[in-house]
């Protein structure tokens, strides 16, 4: 297992680019299942959970290589073992959204049943209940879902909010059910997720009539087949949004490229708020730090609203607030690992359930600290870009499942961080 040493403090300057989004690649990858032929999908990031879903694809039958340009190339044309297996399922639970293309393309699927992870519970009954409104027959076996719908899926109108709002997967897996269902399905509260509409601009390439995307009413007329499809992955925003972060606590200035701000303005919004400063440049922006920062308050929410996928790195920034900030996790409310961790770096942090209080703290000091989920490590980075010391990580690889050698792509702008063998 690698370990991170970061030195720090260090300032931050200079450009860096952004990678193809990990969240929009899984599903699309999945929508190739859905079409028997070769598709092939570019800008996917080299990244290890992009490695185990390739693996799962070929378990299914799949051909899953990368070519000389590093496009993602899926060969559907056989899928004869519609399984999910737990031993895939459970390192990485995004696997779950082979379900919905698998039933619309086989009649028939058996994927593990997720378990819960670092950052909560993550029920799939939202998935379930959406499959079955289209006609699925679903029951559980020794830890599998089994999904059947022999004659085919029939289109309806499907209300899919649940207690936390919408479902990011849940949309993508009825979504993709749908484009091969008789008739029209509605889905109601889908998710508005930037990649839900790159997800569903793929489907409509492939031959799927699919209308209301970016909002939360999806309108799909089924069709017949989908054939296979070219097509590209959008930019990070999380990626984008992390490596913001960093230039803002470092009281540095990065230009980031390949980024959509337009998918970011929540984001964007809280960012000038504690007082960085973000420009539009080319295809992309320059991001700006400096001390004092502001303190700020947080609400996570589905898009558009601010991403919980970037409420780890905002803790950290606020930490170094010149005041007291607030967080409030709506959409996972147990998705605090980093907060016992960020303590042990000196900062302030006191959990009352689904809040966090950071009272500003004028420094962060080094520690050994320790890895949890993706963003909580990619929290502790940051951390370690501030902090006076080195800040050793562990258990890095939940880095490397989302950020493609976060390291090389840092150390050249300024950050000192060196990954070694434990
Ligand atoms: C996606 O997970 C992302 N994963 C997550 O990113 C992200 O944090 C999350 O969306 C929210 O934005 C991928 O895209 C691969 P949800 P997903 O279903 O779809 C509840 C990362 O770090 N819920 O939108 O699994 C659920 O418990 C990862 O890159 C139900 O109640 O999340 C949560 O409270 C981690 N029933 C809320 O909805 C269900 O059936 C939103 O979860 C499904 C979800």
């Amino acid at each position: 297992m690698d370990v991170f040493r970061i030195e720090g403090p260090v300032r931050l300057s200079g450009s860096v680019q952004i990678n193809g989004s990990k969240n929009a690649a899984l599903p699309i990858m999945a929508a190739a299942i859905l079409a028997g032929g070769k598709s092939t999908v570019s800008a996917v990031p080299n990244l290890s959970d992009i490695s185990v879903f390739s693996r799962l694809l070929e378990k299914l039958g799949c051909r899953v290589s990368r070519n000389q340009q590093g496009h993602v190339c899926i060969d559907s044309t056989v899928i004869d073992n519609p399984v999910g297996e737990y031993d895939i399922v459970r390192k990485m639970r995004a696997s779950i959204c082979i379900l919905g293309p698998l039933l619309a393309r086989c009649g028939r699927a058996e994927v593990s049943m997720p378990g819960g992870c670092a950052i909560g519970d993550r029920p799939v009954n939202l998935h379930l209940r959406g499959l079955q409104e289209l006609g699925a027959q679903i029951h559980l076996k020794n830890g599998y879902i089994v999904a059947e719908a022999p004659s085919g899926l029939t289109g309806k109108e499907i209300f899919l909010g649940g207690p936390f709002g919408s479902t990011v997967l849940g949309t993508a897996n009825v979504l993709m059910a749908a484009t091969l269902a008789k008739g029209r399905t509605t889905i109601e509260s889908a998710a508005c997720e930037p990649e839900i509409a790159n997800l569903a601009d793929c489907l409509n390439k492939m031959g799927a009539k699919v209308s209301g995307i970016g909002s939360p009413r999806l309108i799909i007329e089924g069709v017949k087949r989908l054939h296979p499809v070219e097509f590209e992955v959008i930019p990070d925003r999380i990626e984008a949004g992390t490596f913001m972060v960093a230039a803002a606590i470092t009281a540095g200035e990065l230009a980031l490229r390949n980024c959509r701000l337009s998918d970011m303005m929540a984001v964007v919004d809280r960012l000038r708020n504690v007082g960085v400063t973000v420009e539009p440049k080319d295809n992309g922006c320059v991001v700006a730090g400096s001390f004092p920062i502001k303190p700020a308050d947080i609400i996570t929410q589905p898009y558009p609203g601010f991403p919980t996928d970037l409420q780890a790195q905002f803790m950290v920034l606020l930490s170094l607030a010149n005041g007291n900030s607030v967080i409030i996790e709506k959409v996972f409310p147990d998705r605090f690992m980093h907060v016992a961790e960020l303590n042990r770096m000196a900062a302030d942090l006191r959990k009352e359930g689904p809040v966090v209080i950071v009272a500003g703290v004028k420094k962060l000091i080094a520690a050994p600290v320790m890895a949890s989920d993706l963003r909580a490590s990619a929290a502790l980075v940051l951390a370690g870009l501030a902090a006076e010391g080195t800040t050793t990580i562990n258990r890095v690889y939940h880095i490397d499942r989302g950020y493609e050698k976060i390291e090389e792509r840092l150390n050249p702008v300024g950050a000192k961080i060196a990954r070694e063998q434990a």
